[in-house]
Order: C-alpha cells, then structure tokens, then sequence
C-alpha cells in the first residue's frame, strides 16, 4: 500500500515513515498504534511518497536533519530502515499557506502554475497511492466563499477561473486526491477536505475521508479528563492551556495567521465536551530549545460541593512527533478499511483521533473511542 503525506519532509512524517519501516523489519514494536488493538485486517506495510515545498534530498535526508535537531528514538532504527527512504518529495504549493512558511528557509513551488495545472500535477504526482494523509504546516484560516466553497460545480469553476485568492493549498491536495478515489484525511487543523464542495465529491467519488488535526497530546488529555468532572458534577469555571513549542511547527506557529486555526481547534472542545462554555485561556507559543518536546501546563478551576472552589494543574511533556506518528499511520490503516468496506464521505467514527472531528459533535474521547470500536465490529461482519 502507497501512503502519500503532505508535508512529507516534515517531522511527523518521517517519524512515521520511519516506524512504519522499522516495524516491518521487526526492529521495534507496533507500542504507540491504536490500529494494533483491532483486528482491522490491513497489513502495516508502506510503500512512502509525498509532497513538500522544502528542499531536501529524500525522506532519508529529512528524518536524519529532524534526528540531528530532536534525537527522538535511537539513530540506530534510522539506520537500519534509511536505504528504503530515498525517495524525493515532489514538489507542492503554498497558495495562500500564511507568513509562517518564510521560517523554513528557501521554498520550491508550483505556485507559479495556474490552479488547473496545479491541480493536473498534483494529482499526477499521487495517482498511484493508496491512501493520502496532510501532516503539511498549518494554515491560516480562510474565508468561506459560498460561491467557490458551497458546491462542487462552483469549486470547480473556481479552479478553471484560477481564482487563487479563494484557494488554499489543502483544499487543492484534497480535490487531487479525492478526484481520484483515493481516501484523504486531514492531519492539520487547515481547511484540507472540511469543505461543502469537497465532501460533496466524496460522496461522488464514492470514497471516505476524515480530519481535522490531529488530537495527539494535551487536547488529547483534556478530552479525557473533563468528561470527568461532568460525570461528577462538577462545575468548571475556568481552563487555561499554556503550550509551548519548538521545532519548525513551533516557528511557522509563531506567526499570528497560522497560529489561528490551532488556537480555534484547541479551545472549541471543552464547550462540545461540557454542554457550556467556560472562561478559557488557549495560547500556543514558540519555544526555540524545546524543539519537538512540546510542553503544556493546564490550570483547571472548578466548584464542587456547597459551592466551593478548588483546583487541578497538570503539565503534558511528550515528543510531538512520536504521539503524532503512528496516528498518522492508524488514520491510514482505518481508511484503507473504510474504502474496503465501500464507506463513502466522511467517516465520523475516525473522530478519535481528531480535535475538531468533522461532521460530529462527539469529542469526549471515552465516548469517541467507544465508537471507533463498535464501528469496526460492525465494519469487519
Ligand atoms: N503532535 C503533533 O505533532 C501534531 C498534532 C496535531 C497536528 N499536527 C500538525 O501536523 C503538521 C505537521 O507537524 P510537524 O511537526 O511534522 O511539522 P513540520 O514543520 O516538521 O513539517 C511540516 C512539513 O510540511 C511542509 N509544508 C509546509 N507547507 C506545505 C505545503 N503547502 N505543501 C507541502 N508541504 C508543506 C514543510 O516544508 C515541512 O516539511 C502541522 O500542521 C501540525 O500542526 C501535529
């Protein structure tokens, strides 16, 4: 099977092309992998390719300059797997991608295309994939244009107008995957596929996708533990999150556009989780030292028992990249099952792994997780 990322230079991604590998050769476990847990009946075995807009040799080259700059798991497994990541992303687009990409140095492009050759060389680039995962940086929000966004008869006219200023480079990633048949999921808190037009081809296409970003650390807990005080009755008043990051996700954060779209996904799930909105404080900011161990220290006040207040901190220390990978992979797996199995649009029931899960209310993980299970049960009859 073909996993095509975008992003594919980037941290998250090669971590997972260099578990994946390293699994396969039995030179690590599958610890980390939600898939693991069921009988899903897709082999973990990938074959890697993938866009980026950075310049870099191959995959090999891009995990080894992460491995320099974080030394996330030992070099050892980078060396046993590296002759089978030599290959080279092709070249992506950056069309309306924020002020945040001027952090990653020199950028090659497609940009100077217009929309319908883009769209003509992207789908190009990934037609022979099986299953196609955005792990690229994160953009900044964009407008929704009814006219363009609504319908696919007006994506469409927006694309052969080349109206570049009412597309972003996931939506073209998503449309090139999606044309083609092959399930997408958006890893990223950008627009990717969560667009009317897009889901409408979906449907057409007769092929699943999910998203939206990743749910992989302290929303992940926050998920979890504010079920919690719901179950007891317990009234939050306040949460403040308080993350810190470094890395090249951290820089391309640190410029205000593209830290919207993160800051919105983060701080939307307590309201959904609660059934009210308390006061909350979301604030994500660049770290240079940290590099990939992003840290994040959460203050929860809330009343109890004849109104009195108390109080909850905990901090969240994980390597971004090492709880974001296998995910990358599991996504990948559950689509390939979902397209096996003739779902079409978008498969809800991957909301686990999601911290704004399309088309769904449900982001109480408990909850999301027992859906996951029943899903596959019923999925595997
Ligand atoms: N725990 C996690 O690490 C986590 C969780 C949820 C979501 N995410 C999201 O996953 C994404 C990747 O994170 P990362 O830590 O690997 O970041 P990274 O900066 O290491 O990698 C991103 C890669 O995307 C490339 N890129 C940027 N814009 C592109 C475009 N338009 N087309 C093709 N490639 C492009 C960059 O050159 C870079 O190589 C980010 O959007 C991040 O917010 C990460």
């Amino acid at each position: 099977m073909k996993l095509w990322l975008i992003g594919a230079y980037g941290i998250v991604a090669t971590t997972a092309m260099v578990g994946a590998k390293a699994i396969e050769k039995g030179v690590t476990d599958t610890t980390g992998l939600v898939s693991e847990l069921f009988d899903l009946n897709i082999p973990l075995k990938f074959e890697f390719g993938g866009h980026d807009i950075r310049k870099s040799k191959n995959f090999y080259e891009a995990a080894l300059e992460h491995w320099k700059l974080n030394r996330h798991f030992d070099f050892e497994v980078l060396e046993e797997v590296g002759d089978e990541l030599k290959t080279e992303a092709c070249k992506g687009t950056t069309l309306n991608c924020g002020s945040g990409l001027q952090e990653l140095g020199e950028l090659e492009t497609i940009d100077d295309l217009e929309l319908r050759e883009i769209v003509d060389t992207l789908s190009k680039d990934m037609k022979d994939s099986d299953v196609v995962v955005n792990v690229a940086s994160t953009e900044p929000l964009i407008l929704y244009n009814p006219e363009y966004h609504k319908t696919l008869e007006g994506f469409e006219e927006m694309l052969d107008e080349n109206k570049k200023e009412w597309v972003s480079a996931s939506m073209l990633y998503a449309y090139s995957a999606l044309k083609q048949g092959i399930p997408y999921a958006n890893f990223t808190p950008s627009v990717g596929s969560n667009l009317p037009a897009l889901k409408e081809l979906a449907i057409e296409k007769g092929v699943p996708h999910a998203g939206n970003d990743g749910k992989t650390g302290e929303t992940l807990v926050k998920t979890t533990l504010a079920p919690m005080f719901s179950y007891r009755n317990l009234r939050i008043m306040g949460w403040m999150g308080y993350n810190i990051l470094g890395d090249f996700d951290g820089k391309v954060l640190s410029h205000k556009d593209n830290k919207q779209s993160k800051v919105e996904s983060k701080d939307k799930v307590l309201e959904k989780v609660l059934g009210y909105s308390p006061y909350t404080i979301t604030e994500i900011e660049y770290f240079p030292s940290l590099v990939d161990n992003k840290t994040a220290f959460d203050f929860i006040h809330f009343k109890g028992f004849l109104g009195t207040s108390m109080k909850m901190y905990f901090i969240w220390d994980a390597v971004d990249a090492i709880v974001a990978a296998p995910l990358v992979l599991d996504i990948a797996r559950f689509l390939l099952l979902a397209k096996k199995k003739g779902c079409k649009g978008v498969v809800k029931e991957l909301g686990f792994f999601f911290k704004s899960p399309m088309d769904t209310e449900v982001v109480n993980t408990h909850e999301q997780f027992e859906i996951l299970k029943e899903w596959c049960s019923e999925i595997a009859k």
